[in-house]
């Protein structure tokens, strides 16, 4: 059992394979945090927890009672009471009064994993994991937390979550539902966060950590392009090889708030949660709130083993569909190679030579319903427009089939256009405030898919194209972020609900959409990878990772979203050149290795391409073939990074059994006259001796990492290289 109760110290210690948490109960029933890091074993740390010394606990200095609450490591802080620090939860009487301090009641220790309602979150039975439960009560407003602490016993993740119900007789309102609080002495620590806009996703930012609050957060009602539910807290020595690493990545795909608080003690208070700005949550006598899943990785082996221990916790714990573990068809989009210019001819031009050179599915894009021949109309007008699709949907996937090809579309089920048969019929059924006019963003507005008629009624229309042909697989788009918060079908007191609502709402939708076709290969996507969050991840295995396809920028792109999630998770297409966001030309060989980092497919207009350039696809597919299963299933390492350096990006994937790994180097610039650059690979096995096939390189895994190789960086070779590194 990963996790033990000392009984009379009134300790709890959890302990994954190489990490420990471990908390403690003290004075009244507060709970705090004692130690998270390494491991060490169940023992009496308590004199960490300074109650012993001043300020002391109340019941030995209650004249400094607020000096014990401003200090304490609590593990659900609450408000107005005398801590000074942010809280986690704030909750409200119907008579407008505030303040919680929540005491232990009881726990108990279940093997396995329980589900959280309604939400996505990472699971395991009892086999994997075993889950603490604390109830924690605050004896004024009567409002109950059930702490879930679940520890791993394959990966070194400990996740945590709470639910709050109100066991009072009258109604409460809670203004803040933080997920998890963690604190940590400050010895000086970095801060790593995730930062872009729309195709310029999840750019990797380092900071030092200074007094008072630094967050990133969320309120556009999805994760977002801008920011990101991911927060690591490091040493200021931390690296990718070493270093303590602690890393917090939220289960949800809505507002979040990822907070590190600098206080007066130089200790540091890290919270993760749904963002307070715009909630509010009403319960009932009885009635509870599910606050998401916060997944907490510790690393003694810098950034990358943090990654990794990611990368294996949403492998195995959280990504359901069955294609997590298999090869994904080589698929083509037709989106950058006709945008909204296609028809049943020009569908089949492509699917042939697609077809030819071993391509899998063709994937048709926007623009096949309704009366969308731009993007100013026609969402939620979810019929097939026959004038483009002559002879109607099943026709075409028909004959997508019959050349050997599956076939794949593209919906945004969450939007409508005020320039719809839907919006004519319901304009009530945008998300909207009374007499206020709506926001448009790319001309369209969100459903209001918080209420069941209007999820009901996209669900029917879903269903009824998917079951009228051979759909192997659907993009799900979401292109515009949320405001103008209002829905018709609450009252004046649950209009904070809707945010939360709204992202319950989509899971409700995928999970509809999953169970009925549980073969469905499902691409999440949000305007490119606004949506690129653990949440999506429980219902899709891939989520498309930007709008912007060129290679050199996907190299600063993925390597950001590498951070946390595996490169099986990551859409990535070879698309043509110039590209279409950036206007760079990159040889073609380049753009193969870097979507081969993801996904894998196309998206461009195969019947445009040179006869050389069919050929190289052909060798792309090969090279897909080859080593899609290393890359979906191996252990990914950052080895250099053309987002610091500006001149070159190397990373590689090395079999769990560490008997064979893929080097990928990209040339983005060269130096002139500096002849090779040393690379230390990462990874192998110490004594193993291994081949690099290309380099014709024999070495011992300890020579390849410690001493490195050279690679090479001859005139004009800038189209990268592929390194298969194989045991002898
Ligand atoms: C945004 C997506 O990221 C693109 O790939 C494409 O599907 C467009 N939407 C279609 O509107």
């Amino acid at each position: 059992m990963a996790i033990f109760y000392d009984e009379e110290k009134k300790i709890f210690t959890l302990s994954t394979p190489n990490t420990t948490y471990m908390m403690a109960i003290v004075d009244e029933g507060f709970l705090g945090q004692v130690y998270y890091g390494k491991k060490v074993e169940p023992q009496d740390l308590r004199y960490l927890m300074r109650t012993n010394e001043p300020p002391y606990v109340p019941s030995k200095n209650n004249r400094d009672r607020l000096s014990f609450y401003d200090s304490f490591f609590f593990e659900l802080p609450g408000q107005m009471v005398g801590d000074y620090r942010d809280s986690a939860v704030a909750v409200r009487t119907i008579n407008g009064h505030t303040g919680c301090v929540f005491l232990y009641q009881s726990h108990k220790i279940i093997p396995g994993k329980p589900k959280l309602l309604g939400l996505p979150a990472t699971f395991g039975d009892s086999n994997a994991c075993s889950t603490l439960q604390i109830e924690l009560l605050d004896l004024e407003t009567k409002l109950q937390a059930t702490l879930l602490y679940t520890a791993f016993d394959d990966v070194d993740v400990i996740t945590k979550s709470v639910t709050f119900t109100n066991t009072s007789t009258s109604a409460l309102y809670l203004d803040r539902a933080i997920s998890a609080t963690m604190h940590l002495e400050n010895d000086s620590y970095d801060m790593i966060t995730l930062h872009g806009s729309w195709a310029r996703e999840r750019h990797i930012c380092r900071r030092t950590i200074g007094m008072g609050r630094q967050s990133t957060s969320s309120i556009r009602g999805e994760s977002g392009h801008q920011d990101h539910p991911f927060l690591a807290v490091l040493d200021k020595d931390a690296n990718e090889t070493s270093g303590d690493v602690y890393g917090l990545s939220f289960v949800y795909s809505g507002n979040f708030l990822a907070q590190v608080e600098q206080n007066q003690f130089q200790t540091l208070r890290i919270m993760m949660g749904i963002n307070p700005e715009g909630f509010c949550f009403k319960l009932e006598p009885q009635e509870s709130f599910v606050a998401p899943e916060v997944c907490l990785v510790y690393s003694s082996q810098g950034i990358g083993g943090m990654s990794r221990t990611f990368h294996d916790l949403f492998r195995s714990h959280l990504i359901r569909s069955p294609y997590k573990d298999c090869k994904r068809p080589i698929l083509i989009n037709n989106w950058e190679a006709t945008y909204f210019d296609f028809n049943t001819e020009k569908l089949l031009e492509i699917a042939r030579l697609a077809a030819k050179c071993g391509i899998e599915m063709l994937v048709m894009d926007d623009g096949w319903f309704g009366n969308r021949y731009d993007d100013n109309r026609a969402l939620g007008d979810w019929f097939v427009n026959e004038t483009k699709l002559s002879g109607g949907l099943k026709h075409l996937v028909d004959q997508v089939n019959q050349l050997g090809l599956k076939f794949g579309i593209w919906f945004e089920p969450e939007m409508i256009s005020p320039d719809s048969e839907l919006f004519r019929a319901h304009p009530d059924w945008a998300i909207q405030i009374p007499n206020r006019p709506i926001g448009r963003a790319r001309n369209q507005y969100v459903l209001d898919i918080t209420r069941k008629e209007v999820r009901d009624y996209v669900y029917q229309m879903l269903y009824q194209v998917l079951t009228s042909a051979n759909i192997s697989y659907v993009k799900w788009d979401m292109n515009r972020q949320l405001c103008d918060i209002g829905s018709f079908a609450l009252p004046a007191d649950r209009q904070g609900e809707v945010f939360h609502r709204y992202v319950l709402a989509v899971y409700e939708l995928q999970e509809r959409l999953t169970t009925d076709f549980p073969n469905l290969l499902l691409e999440n996507c949000s305007g490119g990878g606004a949506r690129f969050d653990p949440g999506m991840l429980y219902y899709s295995p891939q989520i498309w990772c930007s709008d912007d396809t060129d290679a050199i920028e996907r190299l600063v792109i993925q390597q950001g979203t590498s951070m946390v999630y595996p490169l099986s998770t990551m859409g990535a297409h070879v698309s043509v050149c110039p590209n279409h966001t950036v206007g760079r030309i990159t040889p073609f060989q380049t753009r193969g290795y870097v979507a081969l980092a993801g996904t894998f497919g196309y998206e461009l207009d195969i019947t445009k391409l040179s006869p050389d350039e069919l050929e190289q696809i052909k060798n792309q597919v090969q090279m897909y073939h080859q080593y899609s299963d290393l890359v979906r299933m191996g252990d990914y390492y950052r080895i250099a990074s053309y987002a610091q350096n500006k001149e070159y990006d190397c990373y590689m994937v090395v079999a769990k059994d560490k008997k064979q790994a893929l080097v990928t180097y990209i040339q983005v610039l060269n130096q002139p006259n500096v002849h090779s650059k040393r690379i230390r690979l990462q990874g192998l096995e110490q004594h193993q001796v291994y081949e690099i096939v290309e380099l014709g390189i024999v070495a011992t895994g300890q020579a390849l990492m410690y001493a490195g190789i050279n690679m090479n960086r001859l005139w004009g070779d800038f189209q990268g290289k592929l390194l298969h590194v194989v045991a002898k």
